[in-house]
């Protein structure tokens, strides 16, 4: 029987539902939607339908932005698919519940109600929001009977707020084409402090960092003041977290299916959605991804370390990259006879599997608490805030540690150590840096006058080693003389000449038959100042990283301007990856560690520098190679000294080289960190293939390496593409994965390619869940009618495609 009343329902909704007007932005309950009609907010911003995802054939209620429909922000039916549609009706019964409907069938349901004698309508909100409510009432979310904001999926929206509640928090699509509740979570955490975490199902994939007082610490980037969510806490508990509603600012924060929290961002002009920042960023960012008692460094080779006083647990394993198993201790801790803590500076601090948190206690009490207790592992400052405050003492195990660079200098760790380990640090210091003034130890020997007086000595120090930095910061770069260069190069004899680059001949030199060096004559097109000119080139200097060319000094004198660089010995990549002779010396794992070294350089200077440098011409004959084969991206900086005059994101002169130029620099002069990303790409594939892509040709088409490599990628055959001299010596899922990061970085548009920190982690996660390549950029290369108004000019040495095209149309 009450199926017959349903069917009865059903004929009266169809009866009525010729009067919803499409794109209205209210529901009422005596109108229905179908598949062809949507609901649209009032400001056009957000739409509300049915729709399939991506090459998918369900079909699911959805709301999505007006402007990009492919952007789906929340999905009523996620776990109800619709596989079959023939009469498909959303509609709202007059007691406010909303129902999709498929012939006879609840397909989903709101299940809200409201009491009898309201009147209920159905609102799609500006802010994305969908919502119930008595069309009496004021747009106000307490007085809503049911609304989307409360049912989170894989986006949160301004406004929307994640709360403590276990349904609350974002869950991952299971793929691109399946919206149904995924494998990865993205959840308040209040173990402890307050975090954020990305689980992958029970395991922790990604933690925020702690709540240190005032931001989550994992990264100042939640300071942001436009991302700076804003967070409501009962007590120390964090309750809630939302992200500030601006009308005039479209954002989203997306978990995707691969686990990664995206935000983005749309600027108004375009309508493109910008990706501000990724989580997690980089391999550091993976859960205890150096195992217990490990340290990850992203700055170092290999990244993960102990910690001081602890070893390896299992030496082989290490050794080969495996770092999960963790390390022990070298010394076993001595709780009776004294044990005492290192310092380990502004790092993130381990996540609290066991616990003490205890706000009203000092850093002292805190110490001597956790000195107690013999299973106290650890403690530190709960806050930062007054200088430092609380306590948080761990128990057992120290997992998921990370340094940080730029983290607050009060976040420091203290980490329990035996005497014995203690005092040979301390030996081991002052034999190596005799010169450099000892680092902070406390030893707590339970004579409270040694403490203070060590205190005291520690302050001292601090002190002066803070002047010392400051003096570093006022310090010249070295001005060489002419006469001294024009000595050291033989007066610039061609044989001296190692090399010709978008600015200029490179020169080996010899200062006063010691110190190598390679100097760098610039070409005088630069246009800019004297004093901008050593501005800058100060600037430059100071960007220091193992993967980049040392700048030493310059030279400027009269109409000469030179840089002067190390000398490296081994030359660039191109001269070895090419080479048939030479390609012998880098086989598979000495290749993979110059692919990293190359990313993690080029991380450097997109976002961890001081500047925001943009390379610009990154290309094998770019990246020198020292004794031990280790990568150093050279000419960095040079696309600024030359470029200063034009505006950041799109210039007249494009100094590239054809091959490795991102089609919308190439063709429009518009770069960005994402066209260094491409070259980057085509770099990676050179390397893995032997080949260049320019010089590239196969017998069967006519496209370039890219074109190749997406071919074969097609075809699913893409270790056809590794160079044969390797002679199968590669790990084979290490090779895939990076001609499919490659794919990915050569994308055609600049807002598919990943930027480097995603290049990093994708290449050096194992198991990492990659997005699937699409066709690649290729560039149309030297089809000279196509460049209208420009003018080429190639430089003679038909090996170096250096360009430089000038544009004729008057400014
Ligand atoms: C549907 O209901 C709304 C509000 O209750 C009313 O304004 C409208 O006239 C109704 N339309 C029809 C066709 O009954
Ligand atoms: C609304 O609620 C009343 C009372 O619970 C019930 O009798 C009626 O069937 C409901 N109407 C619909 C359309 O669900
Ligand atoms: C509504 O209630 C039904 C039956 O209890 C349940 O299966 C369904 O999951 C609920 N819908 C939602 C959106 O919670
Ligand atoms: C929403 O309604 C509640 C109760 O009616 C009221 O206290 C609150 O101030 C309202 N909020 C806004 C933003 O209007
Ligand atoms: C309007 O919302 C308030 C809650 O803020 C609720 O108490 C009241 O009943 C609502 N009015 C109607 C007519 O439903
Ligand atoms: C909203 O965003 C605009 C543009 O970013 C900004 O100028 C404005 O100050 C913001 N408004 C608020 C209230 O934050
Ligand atoms: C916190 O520390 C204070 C001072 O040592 C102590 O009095 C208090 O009992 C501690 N609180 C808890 C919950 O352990
Ligand atoms: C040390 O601390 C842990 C955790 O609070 C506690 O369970 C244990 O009883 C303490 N041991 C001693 C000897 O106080």
């Amino acid at each position: 029987m009450a199926r017959f009343e349903f069917i009865g329902a059903i004929l009266y909704l169809f009866f009525h539902s010729l009067t919803f007007l499409n794109g209205a932005d209210i529901l009422f309950p005596n109108q229905t939607i179908s598949t062809a009609q949507t609901l649209i907010s009032q400001n056009q911003v957000f739409e509300l339908g049915f729709f399939s995802p991506g090459s998918s054939q369900n079909k699911f209620l959805g709301i999505w932005y007006k402007k990009t429909p492919d952007v789906v922000v929340w999905v009523a039916n996620r776990n109800n698919p619709i596989t079959y549609s023939q009469k498909l009706l959303l509609s709202l019964t007059i007691n406010g519940t909303l129902n999709i409907i498929s012939e006879t069938t609840i397909i989903w349901s709101s299940n809200s109600s409201l009491l009898l004698g309201s009147n209920p309508v159905l609102h799609l909100l500006d802010t994305g929001n969908l919502v119930i409510k008595d069309i009496n009432n004021v747009t106000n979310q307490s007085s809503f009977i049911w609304h989307s904001f409360d049912y989170p999926g894989d986006t949160r929206l301004p406004g929307m707020k994640l709360t403590i509640n276990p349904d609350s928090g974002l869950t991952s699509w299971k793929t691109a084409n399946d919206p149904s509740v995924g494998d990865f979570s993205y959840k308040i955490e209040n173990q402890g402090l307050p975090e954020m975490v990305v689980s992958h199902g029970k395991g922790k994939r990604w933690r925020s960092g702690t709540w240190n007082g005032l931001y989550l610490s994992g990264g100042p980037w939640f300071l942001d003041p436009i991302f700076r969510p804003e967070m409501i806490f009962d007590g120390y508990k964090l309750i809630s977290v939302s992200d500030t509603y601006n009308a005039s600012l479209l954002q989203r924060l997306k978990l995707d299916e691969s686990g990664f929290l995206q935000r983005y961002t749309m600027s108004e002009k375009n309508n493109n959605w910008n990706l501000v920042y990724t989580k997690p960023r980089d391999p550091c960012d993976n859960y205890a991804h150096c195992g217990p008692y490990g340290i990850c460094r992203i700055e170092r080779a290999p990244i993960c370390e102990c910690l001081s006083g602890f070893e390896p647990k299992f030496r082989q394993d290490w050794d080969l990259q495996d770092w999960s198993g963790g390390c022990d201790r070298i010394r076993p801790l001595n709780c009776l006879n004294g044990d005492g803590f290192l310092e380990v500076k502004g790092v993130k601090f381990p996540d609290m599997l066991e616990f003490l948190v205890n706000m009203s206690m000092s850093l002292y009490e805190c110490e001597a608490e956790c000195l107690s207790n013999c299973s106290c592992t650890a403690y530190a400052n709960a806050y930062i805030t007054n200088g430092g405050s609380g306590c948080l003492m761990w128990f057992g195990s120290l997992v998921d540690t990370r340094e940080l660079p730029g983290a607050d200098s009060r976040q420091n760790l203290y980490i329990r150590l035996p005497v014995s380990e203690l005092e040979l640090r301390t030996d081991l210091k002052e034999k190596n840096n005799k010169r450099r003034p000892r680092k902070l130890i406390l030893i707590l020997t339970g004579c409270g006058v040694l403490v203070i007086v060590l205190i005291s000595c520690g302050m001292v120090i601090r002190r002066r080693l803070g002047r010392k930095e400051r003096k570093d910061e006022d310090l010249e770069l070295p001005l060489f003389k002419l006469a001294t260069i024009v000595a050291a190069t033989n007066n610039f004899t061609a044989e001296n000449v190692i090399g010709e680059g978008g600015f200029g001949p490179v020169y080996r030199g010899n200062l006063s038959g010691e110190e190598e060096i390679a100097v760098k004559r610039l070409s005088r097109t630069s246009g800019q100042g004297l004093e901008e000119f050593k501005n800058e080139v100060i600037l430059i200097a100071k960007l220091q990283h193992r993967n980049l060319v040392r700048l030493l000094g310059c030279c400027i004198e009269g109409e000469e301007r030179m840089l002067i660089y190390e000398y490296l010995e081994n030359k660039s990549l191109d001269y070895f990856v090419y080479d048939g002779n030479r390609t012998t010396m880098l086989m598979w794992p000495k290749r993979f560690d110059i692919i990293m070294g190359i990313a993690r350089g080029l991380l450097y200077l997109h976002h961890d520098s001081r500047l925001k440098v943009i390379h610009r011409d990154l290309k094998t004959s770019n990246i020198l190679l020292d004794t031990d084969l280790n990568p150093k991206i050279s000419d960095f900086g040079l696309a600024r000294i030359f470029g200063s005059d034009q505006t950041i994101a799109r210039t007249k002169r494009v100094v590239g080289t054809y091959g490795y130029m991102a089609p919308e620099y190439a063709v429009d002069g518009k770069f960005s960190v994402k066209s260094d990303v491409f070259s980057f790409g085509v770099v990676l594939l050179e390397i893995v293939s032997g080949k260049k892509n320019r010089d590239f040709d196969h017998s069967e088409h006519y496209h370039n390496l890219l074109g190749h490599a997406w071919l074969l990628w097609k075809e699913n055959r893409v270790l056809d593409l590794v160079d044969e001299r390797l002679n199968d010596s590669f790990v084979e899922s290490q090779v895939k994965r990076c001609i499919q990061v490659a794919l990915l970085c050569v994308q055609k548009f600049a807002e598919n390619r990943p930027v480097m920190s995603s290049v990093i982690f994708m290449l050096g996660t194992d198991g990492a869940i990659l997005p699937e390549p699409m066709e690649p950029g290729f560039f149309v290369e030297r089809s000279s009618s196509a460049n209208r108004g420009r003018r080429m000019s190639t430089s003679k040495d038909s090996e170096q495609t250096t360009i430089t095209i000038t544009d004729l149309e008057p400014r």
